[in-house]
């Protein structure tokens, strides 16, 4: 069974269809990268698949079972981790408090052993564990935002524009532990600017323009021929 099913999903925003009859189904252990200009409606799908924005009409079943109407933190437990655009670590607050009001579903016991995780996932963020988070570097803030979806024990991470203006080492620290979790049975959306790292990492891209999905497919194609590329782009 698919991890994720996602048909015919319509969402509005401001009166107008941002996310035009989508379907898409997404799997375990397989990263499914998102692509596509500004304004294609990739965050406002990521916002609508984390409860965040009204689903107007469609199905969306986790694991067979529907997530439509449900709030953030049902479908948070439920097992999807979405990591949004723009996403704000707490920065008044310690890395350790960070992860630990990630982990509102968890028991005290549980959360302690879900953090060890976090910190062996990311060595860096264990150095850290009493620094403020505002205080951190944007590729650690992102880790951070990273592991407090993982925090959730998720079955499937939302990752949307997790690179944004981070220096090209820390992106591929990042797209590492992405793959890693992959392999290690999560599901993934990526969504990411850096198309070629999204093509190298997909095992399923969809390149999305003004709602809809101009290529499905895999990702070797669009990268023997750029002009693939581009016309779904444009479309
Ligand atoms: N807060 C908002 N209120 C109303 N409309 C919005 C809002 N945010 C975005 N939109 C509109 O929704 C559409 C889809 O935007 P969305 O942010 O989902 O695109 P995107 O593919 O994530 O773009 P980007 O690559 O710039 O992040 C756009 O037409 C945008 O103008
Ligand atoms: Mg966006």
């Amino acid at each position: 069974m698919s991890l994720l099913v996602i048909r015919d999903l319509v969402v509005r925003r401001g009166g107008k269809v941002v996310v035009d009859n989508l379907s898409l189904t997404l799997d375990a252990g397989r990263i499914t990268s998102l692509i596509g200009p500004n304004g294609a409606g990739k965050s406002s799908l990521v916002l609508a698949l984390g409860g965040v924005l009204p689903i107007e009409s469609g199905v969306v079943e986790l694991e067979g079972r529907s997530l439509a109407g449900k709030s953030p933190e049902l479908i948070r437990a439920a097992g999807i981790a979405a990591v949004p655009e723009g996403h704000q670590v707490l920065s008044g607050l310690s890395v350790e408090d960070n992860l630990q009001a990630a982990g509102f579903q968890h028991s005290p016991r549980q959360i302690a052993s879900i953090i060890d995780d976090v910190f062996g996932i990311f060595p860096e963020l264990l150095e850290r564990r009493n620094q403020k988070a505002g205080t951190m570097s944007g590729g650690q803030q992102q880790m951070l935002a990273l592991g407090q979806a993982l925090v959730a024990r998720p079955k499937l991470i939302l990752a949307d524009e997790m690179s944004l203006g981070l220096a090209p080492l820390i992106v591929k620290r990042l797209m590492g532990v992405v793959a890693k979790l992959a392999t290690q049975g999560t599901g993934i959306l990526l969504i990411e600017q850096f198309t070629q790292i999204a093509l190298q990492l997909a095992n399923e891209v969809h390149v999305m323009a003004r709602g809809r999905f101009r290529y499905s497919g895999v990702a070797q194609p669009l990268i023997d021929d750029p002009d693939i590329l581009h016309k779904a782009y444009l479309a």
